[in-house]
């Protein structure tokens, strides 16, 4: 069991989780989250936002019951964390961007500090979050879009490295624009699929691709576009 040190909403319906105690992890991967024990609920994964010495962080939305009790959660409360799981993203090349879309923005904070000069495009509904700290985190540009289609002001050719992570309609329209723009740039999707165990025992996660089906939570979450049938 890990403790809660911080959970702050910092947007309607979006909390920044901060857990003492973890067991490290590499950028692009997840954990699985759970506050409820005895509570027939399957555990949560939730990418990882941000790692520190002792400190694990996650932002996560609220989006059903699983969410609504991490929102809960205060300061002192004991939550079991399982992990890190998934392949991350590999190390880019070249010139590298980031295209969150929403909540899918969360696994690219801790990629950036760790690639340190990537630009970023960030795109909500709504509500922004989190936009002062992707600042601060690059050295590079930083586009948001609120309400309208980020995905129109990126150049896909002036990327040999592109990450993605959002709703599926967004994943579906880079791989288009992949091939539109002939972009000859690694484009790779972060997928969220539904998940129950986490480590590729029950086949929840499954994605179906060019070669065969394969399962977000142990292949992945990260694939290239090209490879991903939307
Ligand atoms: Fe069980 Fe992926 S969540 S196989």
């Amino acid at each position: 069991m890990a403790e809660v040190l911080s959970n702050v909403q910092v947007a309607p319906g979006v909390f920044r989780l901060a857990v003492k105690g973890h067991d490290g992890g590499r950028m692009g991967q997840f954990y699985m989250l759970r506050a409820w024990e005895g509570y027939p609920l399957l555990s949560r994964p939730i990418s990882i936002f941000d790692i520190s010495r002792d400190v694990i962080e996650f932002l996560y939305i609220v989006a059903g019951e699983g969410t609504e009790m991490f929102s809960r959660l205060e300061t002192g409360d004991p939550i079991s964390l399982e992990g890190p799981f998934g392949n991350g993203f590999e190390k880019p090349t070249g010139k590298t961007a980031f295209i969150g879309g929403g909540i899918g923005i969360a696994p690219f904070y801790y990629a950036l500090r760790e690639i340190k000069n990537a630009d970023v495009y960030l795109g909500f509904s709504r509500d922004s979050y989190m936009v002062d700290e992707f600042r601060k985190a690059t050295t590079g540009n930083v586009h948001v879009d609120i309400g309208g289609i980020i995905l129109n002001s990126v150049d896909f050719n002036a990327y040999d490295t592109i990450y993605t992570c959002g709703p599926q309609p967004m994943l579906h329209a880079v791989q288009r624009k992949q091939i539109e723009s002939g972009s000859k740039a690694k484009i790779y999707v972060s997928l969220e699929n539904r998940m129950a165990c986490g480590i590729g025992a029950c086949l929840v996660c499954s994605v179906k691709c060019k070669d065969g089906r394969k399962k977000a939570c142990a292949d992945g979450p990260v694939f290239l576009a090209e490879e991903v049938v939307f």
